[in-house]
């Protein structure tokens, strides 16, 4: 509850990401990223505009729908991680295979995990892991179902330097190898400046939408496919306001 008033968070915030982007979302701190990455995901429900995710607006579906096409087609890396406490990394990254009656799921859990450096923790519970190996943890279970988006908020906030850049290889390494498309939220101009494009958020409004480099001098050819496919309309995420 805020009030009687109305709170406005974001306002006139409109885009779209193409299959296989890397898009870093910026802003200061209460401009609206957390916000906006729930609306996109179907998390929450904006108060008008709309959310289109791989053709299909959100706001045409339930909650269950819009469930199913979040496990379906994106993966979640929360700003505090969500881990579920009681049960393994191993057990938290088969989750949602088993969730998506997926067989084999232990086995796929514990490639993932091998992939971000932890096949030896798999039987730990988050609190036997540090904030930087929670994290990898959490990429590995919004990985796990092959997304094709995936949105991971502040993915390095709670990193020391290293572990970061190494959980920020990961993501685009996956964004390069399976042409996963990246939504990330962001302080860390450095890491936005590695990814293909650069929305800013201030004040709940978009201010800019960067692109870099040119598509004909894209740095890896999944940017140089995703900008093409920008081009012939084919789009993966669409945010339009009202
Ligand atoms: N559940 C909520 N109720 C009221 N205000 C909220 C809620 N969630 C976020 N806000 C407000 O919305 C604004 C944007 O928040 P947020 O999206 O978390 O920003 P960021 O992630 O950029 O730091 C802030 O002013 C915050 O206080
Ligand atoms: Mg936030």
């Amino acid at each position: 509850m805020t009030g009687d008033m109305p709170l406005v968070i974001l306002d006139s915030v409109g885009f779209e990401v193409g299959a296989g982007e890397s898009v870093a979302i910026l802003g200061a701190s209460g401009s609206g990223k957390t916000t906006l990455l729930g609306l996109l995901a179907g998390l929450d429900q904006p108060s008008s505009g709309s959310v289109t995710i791989d053709g299909t607006d959100l706001a045409a579906l339930d909650e269950d729908g819009r469930a199913a096409l979040r496990q379906r087609t994106v993966g979640f890396v929360f700003q505090s991680f969500h881990l579920l406490p009681a049960l393994t990394a191993v057990e938290n990254v088969m989750l949602p295979l088993e969730l998506a009656g997926l067989r084999d799921a232990r086995a796929q859990a514990l490639r993932l995990l091998e992939r971000v450096g932890l096949s030896a923790r798999g039987h730990h519970y988050p609190r036997q892991l540090s904030g930087g190996e929670q994290q990898r943890v959490a990429i590995a279970r919004a990985f796990v179902t092959r997304p094709r988006l995936l949105m991971a908020d502040e993915p390095t906030g709670n990193l020391d330097a290293a572990t970061g850049a190494s959980v920020i290889d990961l993501m685009f390494e996956l964004n390069r190898e399976e042409g996963t498309t990246l939504l990330l939220v962001t302080h860390d101009e450095s890491l936005a400046r590695r990814c293909g494009r650069r929305l800013r958020i201030a004040a709940g409004r978009l201010v800019a939408d960067e692109r870099t480099p040119p598509p004909h001098q894209a740095a890896t050819r999944a940017e140089a496919e995703a900008a093409a496919r920008v081009e012939a309309g084919e789009t993966v995420v669409e945010h339009r306001p009202a």
